[in-house]
């Protein structure tokens, strides 16, 4: 049985990946910063849960002391938050800074922290979300200030991880969900969560070495940069 490892998987996509690999019969171990505050995830069937607040490294690294010696299959990055006013000249430094800390530094500190968790096991990926929003060739519109530079910044960590981790055999990619109803997606999103998610798996259950170091949408189509 495979294992999938989730950060933020308290509600949104972080719950429904859960959802579904349990479904699909995978070991699932998801964390979340909160585990009294989740609606959905408490009593998930076949859901193993642990907390894990993404910008605690020293809870980090004691977490990755607990599964050092359980091979993780698929490590999802997904916790992420959208961040302040993000229009220009409505920026603030302390809402840049929280986010970078969660969006950026959060998913590098966990891929220091896990990897040989990873590479120990068959399936050897890494996926991080990302986002869109994040593309410089996709960005018509400008705004989203810190939004924008977070996930931009994380596609830039995926994009050493790909070179980084190859000896190791590991596979990291950056995923681009679409635009999903969420509580960050908000109402007017275009996709479900089970959409989203179903179409994300597809992809991850496809990855090869090609793969590797690429930005990819929820329906396997490469993103530019
Ligand atoms: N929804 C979209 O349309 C969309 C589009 C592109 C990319 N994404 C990306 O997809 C990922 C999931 O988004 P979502 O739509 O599910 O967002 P969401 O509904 O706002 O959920 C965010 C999740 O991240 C968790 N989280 C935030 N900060 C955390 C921390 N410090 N430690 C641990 N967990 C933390 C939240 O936990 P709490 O419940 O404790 O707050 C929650 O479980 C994010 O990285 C987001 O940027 C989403």
């Amino acid at each position: 049985m495979p294992t999938v490892f989730i950060t933020g998987a308290s509600r949104g996509l972080g719950l429904e990946f859960a959802r579904q690999y349990a479904q699909a019969g995978w070991r699932v171990i998801a964390t979340c910063r909160n585990l009294g505050g989740s609606e959905g995830l408490p009593g998930l069937p076949g859901v193993e849960t642990h907390a894990l607040d993404v910008t605690d490294f020293e809870a980090m690294k004691a977490l990755a002391v607990k599964f050092e010696t359980c091979p993780i299959d698929l490590f999802l990055c997904n916790a992420g938050i959208f961040g302040g006013d993000q229009e220009f000249g409505e920026v603030e430094p302390q809402d840049f800074a929280r986010t970078l800390n969660t969006n950026l530094i959060a998913p590098t500190m966990l891929a220091q922290a896990f990897w040989p968790q990873v590479a120990a096991s068959k399936g050897r990926v890494m996926a991080f979300l990302s986002s869109r929003m994040g593309s410089m060739e996709d960005n018509k519109s400008g705004g989203y200030y810190i939004y924008r530079a977070s996930k931009a910044g994380l596609n830039a960590i995926v994009k050493s991880l790909s070179v980084d981790l190859e000896a190791k055999g590991i596979l990291a990619v950056a995923l681009h969900p679409g635009w999903v109803k969420t509580d960050m997606g908000g109402e007017v999103a275009l996709l479900q969560p089970s959409d989203s998610i179903a179409g994300l798996r597809q992809v991850l259950a496809g990855l090869s070495q090609k793969h590797s170091g690429k930005f990819l949408n929820y329906d396997g189509l490469e993103i530019p940069w």
